[in-house]
C-alpha cells in the first residue's frame, strides 16, 4: 500500500453530468494532499462513466475514505451502484471500510426532483458499512449563495437551474467536499 492519503471516488455518469462533480471533488482532494482514485460500476455503452475503470472489491480496503456519486434516478441512485454495494457482503463483514470518511453527490434535471432523498439514500450504505459520513457545512459560503445544487447533505447539480455545465457554486462545492473527505481522512492519521 502507498503512503499517500487515498480517496475513492465511486460514481456513475450516462451523459457526463455526475463525472464533472466527481471531477470538482477530485480536485478537491488533490487539493487537499491526497490521491483521488475515479472508479465506476459497469457502465453501458457510450456512458460518460467508462472514461474509468471500473471498481474493484481491493479499492475499498485499499482507500482511506470514500465519496459515492449517483444521478437521481427516481429519488434513488443509480441501480448499478446499490447493485455494487449487495456484492460487498465479504468487505462489510471484514469492515474494510470501518472508521473512513465517506460522502456523497449527486446530479438531477429539476430542483425538486428528489436530490435529498437520493443523497440520504446513497448515505445508508455506507453508515452499513461502518463508515463517517462528511457533509458541507453552511460556513461555505456557496451554500448561502447557490441557486442550483449544493447541500448540506452533499455536492449537487440542477440541470434546469444551472444548466449543461456545473456552475461556479456548485463547483465550488464539490471541490469543498472532497477536500473535505481528504482532510479529515489525514485528521485520521489515514
Ligand atoms: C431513469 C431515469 C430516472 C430519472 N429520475 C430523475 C428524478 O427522479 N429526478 C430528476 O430531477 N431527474 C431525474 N432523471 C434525470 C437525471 O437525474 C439527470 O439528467 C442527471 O443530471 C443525469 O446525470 P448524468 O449526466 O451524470 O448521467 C432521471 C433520468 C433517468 C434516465
Amino acid at each position: 500500500m502507498s503512503d499517500t492519503t487515498r480517496i475513492l471516488v465511486l460514481y456513475y455518469s450516462r451523459n457526463g453530468a455526475t463525472q464533472q462533480l466527481a471531477d470538482a471533488i477530485s480536485a478537491g482532494i488533490t487539493k487537499a494532499g491526497a490521491e483521488a482514485v475515479l472508479r465506476t460500476v459497469d457502465c453501458d455503452e457510450n456512458a460518460a462513466c467508462r472514461r474509468d475503470l471500473i471498481v474493484d472489491k481491493d479499492d475499498l480496503e485499499q482507500c482511506d475514505g470514500l465519496i459515492m456519486g449517483s444521478p437521481t434516478r427516481f429519488g434513488h441512485m443509480y441501480s448499478g451502484l446499490q447493485k455494487f454495494w449487495e456484492q460487498t457482503s465479504k468487505e462489510w463483514l471484514k469492515g474494510v471500510l470501518v472508521d473512513k470518511p465517506a460522502a456523497v453527490f449527486t446530479s438531477s434535471s429539476s430542483m425538486h426532483g428528489g436530490q435529498e432523498s437520493t443523497l440520504l439514500s446513497m448515505a445508508v450504505p455506507l453508515l452499513h458499512q461502518g463508515m463517517m459520513i462528511v457533509g458541507i457545512p453552511y460556513t461555505a459560503a456557496e451554500l448561502q449563495q447557490t441557486d442550483a445544487g449544493g447541500s448540506p447533505y452533499g455536492a449537487s447539480h440542477v440541470e434546469h437551474a444551472a444548466g449543461s455545465t456545473i456552475n461556479q457554486y456548485e463547483n465550488k462545492l464539490a471541490e469543498q467536499l472532497g477536500e473535505r473527505v481528504a482532510r479529515t481522512a489525514i485528521q485520521l492519521g489515514r
